[in-house]
């Protein structure tokens, strides 16, 4: 299936669903389209001219390669190769040198990303990835000569190197610039600054063949003054063998080819990390160990090794992207449900919000509120990890039930300079648990033993965690009785106890003092919801009493929310430290809040009396635009300390009146709740971007992954996109997809099948492997209904209710259900 008809917008690229890619055409897209190398600990950040960089799991303290954020000209640095033809030369990745090319393309696919150049009949071809459990990135270069006559052509690659730590790698130069050092060795360049006092780790680049020279000096190789659209070395067609001591060291092999006419030529470098134990450190005096380098680099010594890697990983990807697969008439829907939204999940659920194009990987490390919801997209492609990543998250958690906000991934403990006190963090953690405990039937994980606070002292079975979570809401009551906020809610930039005017101080980070009274009712349905969750999980494990006792809270909860958080058309967003109200339509600006719509209704707050209903009228009639809903309106026109970050933004943008879109699943699933598939499926493809191919020159952000933020109605540009990648947006999405739309389950019994679809869909297939088994279901909608009750039957056997129970079954079974 290529792109359908009414794609017709492809200034800048398409789908390609066969081979699972993205195919981009040309260097120059509005931003740099990014792809995600890696899948475990080792990973790459790879734009659509080759741009980026890559890091052992912590891009703030494990940085191999240099990357200039926002630099000019855009995208600066990466993995680059300078082809020479004679007098004339060209990037092998359509950037940095700004020669036109005859062709371009960039395929960015599942874990790799690959670059076809040609220019006067010479082609190249870049496969770059990080082959499973490797801590190394691959780039793959094949040369081919179509002209008729023998070709002498020069390549030079080029890295530079980050000296670790990214954060003073740009900022402290009056050290930086005297410490770098490196070593080489045969066709191998090695940098190890800093090894020679704390660091047991270096970095290398390597090719499988004789070197012609190389460079391991920037200025040197680029020449005084020039940027790595012209380097010196490259214009006159021979490396200066250059050294580096200090200054910037720079990776750059030097390799002549001889190609005769129709011969092909491929060159495989290795981008790799080593880490050494302290006892095996050196070789001999200030020779560093380099046999587990060589050792690495055996492993890809010749093409035919390098594919076989790339196969495996392809092999990977596919097996992963079949454990949940759908068939309906829309294309676009299974083209999302099928290979991107899932991919954009592992990315997010790998990477949290540390790196990408739009977060520079020194400023957030693993959140605790983003990574527990993370896990709701993708928690049936790989369980375990979301086990690891849910037991690390409780591990960070507080003895009072509170979190730290964030933590580092390579140390695993909270980070101290962030804290705590964001009310909304501890019940996520109800929610990534029992998400995954209905997806595998592991309840072992209660019994985790964990520790709080990162304190090996204080440590308790994870069940123990969630109950201080849910009990850190009921302690933390304000004078409604509704949840204080603390520092913020859901919402980071609604800062309500922060009453800052210093510019130079950071929302995110002012403490909340004592008497902090503002309440949230985003947290109060927050609370009601996974508080059900906590309450259900009591029950499954036997903990009746605790269940009853839970109950009350809840019940007590959902009366506070309905005596004082309901405006009259919709849910209020939140009391202010004075009492005021926010949200409401009594306000001049912010009368309206996405948040607390979404979750009072998913929730069920109201589901009974109409007020949901009468909610998600009001989102659709205050909120909803043609690119999706907006967070809230009116926009706040000028900054109000008691409000904070909020009202820091102009109109229409990220918290203030931008459509964020992690939130518009929220509200697809509350339509779903009362029925509406047409309205939850008109709310689902305003910001799902296989809908959004043409718009790509209006959106400006990579049209195959969620952005975080699409402006809103008052921005200079609505509809336009940023922050692509790394937001909560993608699992919520699918989860809301899946889960909500196709309605396909896990509950603690097994599989329940409610689909809420388009009433055009008459039959769908899904295949879902679930619980080591593998089911077939295809959902008959002859009526052409939008939901309602469902008749079921398993391999042929009539099924009571709606849920296919996990208990009874292995192997391979046929699911009918038939929407009646
Ligand atoms: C952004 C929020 C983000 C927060 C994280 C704010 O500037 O607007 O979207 O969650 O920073 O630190
Ligand atoms: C982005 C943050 O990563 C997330 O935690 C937060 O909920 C949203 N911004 C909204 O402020």
């Amino acid at each position: 299936m290529q792109s359908s008809d009414d794609d017709t917008d492809q200034t800048y690229g398409y789908f390609d669903d066969q081979n699972y890619e993205y195919v981009i055409t040309t260097p120059y897209t509005p931003t740099p389209w990014i792809n995600y190398l890696g899948s475990n600990e080792f990973y790459g950040i790879i734009s659509n001219t080759a741009g980026g960089y890559c890091f052992d799991r912590d891009p703030k303290f494990r940085r191999l390669t240099r990357y200039r954020y926002n630099s000019v000209p855009l995208d600066s640095g990466g993995r680059y190769f300078y082809i020479r033809d004679e007098n004339d030369f060209w990037s092998a990745t359509g950037r940095p040198a700004t020669t036109q090319l005859d062709q371009y393309s960039c395929r960015h696919g599942m874990g790799y990303s690959r670059f076809n150049a040609s220019k006067n009949g010479i082609a190249t071809q870049v496969t770059s990835f990080i082959p499973l459990d490797t801590k190394a990135e691959i780039h793959s270069l094949v040369v081919t000569n179509h002209t008729q006559s023998t070709k002498s052509i020069d390549v030079f690659s080029f890295i530079e190197w980050c000296l670790w730590n990214a954060e003073d790698d740009g900022a402290n130069f009056q050290r930086n610039l005297s410490t770098a050092e490196v070593e080489i060795e045969g066709s191998t360049l090695y940098h190890k600054t800093e090894y020679r006092e704390r660091r047991n780790h270096y970095g290398f680049y390597s090719v499988n063949r004789q070197l012609d020279g190389y460079d391991t000096n920037r200025e040197s190789f680029l020449g005084p003054y020039r940027g790595f659209d012209r380097p010196e070395v490259v214009e006159k067609g021979q490396a200066n063998n250059s050294f580096a001591r200090g200054w910037s060291p720079i990776a750059s092999h030097h390799l002549k080819l001889e190609l005769a006419p129709g011969e092909s030529q491929s060159l495989e470098f290795v981008l790799g990390y080593i880490e050494v134990s302290v006892d095996h450190k050196w070789h001999s005096k200030n020779v560093i160990n380099k046999q587990p380098a060589k050792d690495m680099l055996t492993r890809f010594d010749s093409h035919e090794k390098v594919m076989d890697e790339l196969g495996k990983l392809n092999r990977y990807w596919r097996t992963l992207l079949c454990k949940f697969s759908v068939e309906t008439p829309d294309d676009k829907f299974n083209r999302a449900i099928n290979i991107w939204n899932q991919y954009q999940n592992m990315v997010t659920f790998n990477l949290s919000r540390s790196a990408s194009f739009y977060e520079s990987g020194i400023g957030r490390g693993i959140g605790f509120r983003d990574s527990n919801q993370d896990t709701i997209g993708f928690v049936h492609m790989v369980p375990e990890k979301v086990r690891a990543r849910i037991l690390d998250l409780s591990s960070t958690q507080k003895f009072d039930g509170s979190a730290y906000h964030q933590y580092q991934p390579l140390t695993k403990k909270g980070n101290a300079n962030i804290g705590g006190n964001f009310n909304d963090d501890p019940m996520w953690l109800v929610l990534s648990t029992t998400n995954y405990i209905k997806e595998t039937g592991d309840f072992s994980i209660l019994q985790e033993m964990v520790i709080y606070d990162g304190q090996e002292q204080a440590t308790h079975d994870h069940f123990d965690h969630l109950l201080r979570a849910f009990m850190h809401v009921i302690n933390n009551l304000g004078p409604h009785g509704l949840p204080l906020i603390g520092r913020a809610d859901w919402n980071d930039c609604l800062n309500l106890n922060c009453f800052s005017d210093d510019p130079n101080e950071s929302f995110q980070t002012t403490q909340v003092g004592a008497s902090d009274v503002a309440e949230s009712v985003m947290i109060a349905g927050q609370f009601v919801l996974y508080g059900q969750e906590f309450v259900d999980l009591c029950q499954q494990v036997g903990k009746i009493e605790l269940a009853n006792r839970s109950m009350k809270h809840i019940e007590k909860m959902r009366k506070t929310i309905e005596q004082h958080a309901w405006d009259g058309e919709w849910y209020l967003r939140a009391y202010d430290s004075r009492g005021k109200k926010i949200g409401s339509h009594k306000n001049s600006e912010g009368k309206i809040f996405i948040e607390s719509q979404g979750f009072c209704a998913m929730a069920g707050i109201g589901l009974n009396d109409g007020k949901v209903e009468q909610a998600l009228r009001s989102v659709d009639k205050h909120l909803a635009t043609d690119f999706g809903i907006m967070l809230n309106q009116p926009a706040y026109s000028q900054y109000d300390k008691y409000l904070g970050e909020i009202s820091s933004y102009p109109p229409g943008y990220k918290e203030n009146a931008g459509i964020f879109c992690h939130n518009n699943p929220w509200i697809i699933i509350a339509e779903t709740m009362l029925g509406h598939g047409e309205k939850a499926f008109e709310y689902y493809r305003k910001i799902t971007p296989t809908y959004l191919q043409n718009r790509q020159t209006l959106l400006k952000t990579e049209p195959y992954v969620y952005c975080q933020m699409i402006a809103g109605k008052d921005a200079a540009n609505p509809g336009e996109g940023k922050n692509s990648w790394l937001t909560g947006t993608a699992a919520w999405s699918y989860y809301a997809a899946t889960q909500y739309i196709l309605g396909i389950r896990p509950v603690y019994q097994g599989l329940s099948i409610a689909p809420c679809v388009l009433p055009s869909w008459k039959l769908i297939r899904v295949q879902r492997e679930f619980r080591g088994a593998q089911y077939s279901i295809e959902i008959h909608n002859p009526h052409g209904l939008s939901s309602g009750k469902i008749t079921l039957s398993i391999d042929g056997q009539p099924v009571e209710g709606n849920v296919i129970s996990s208990s009874s079954f292995n192997g391979q079974h046929t699911v009918i259900a038939t929407m009646v």
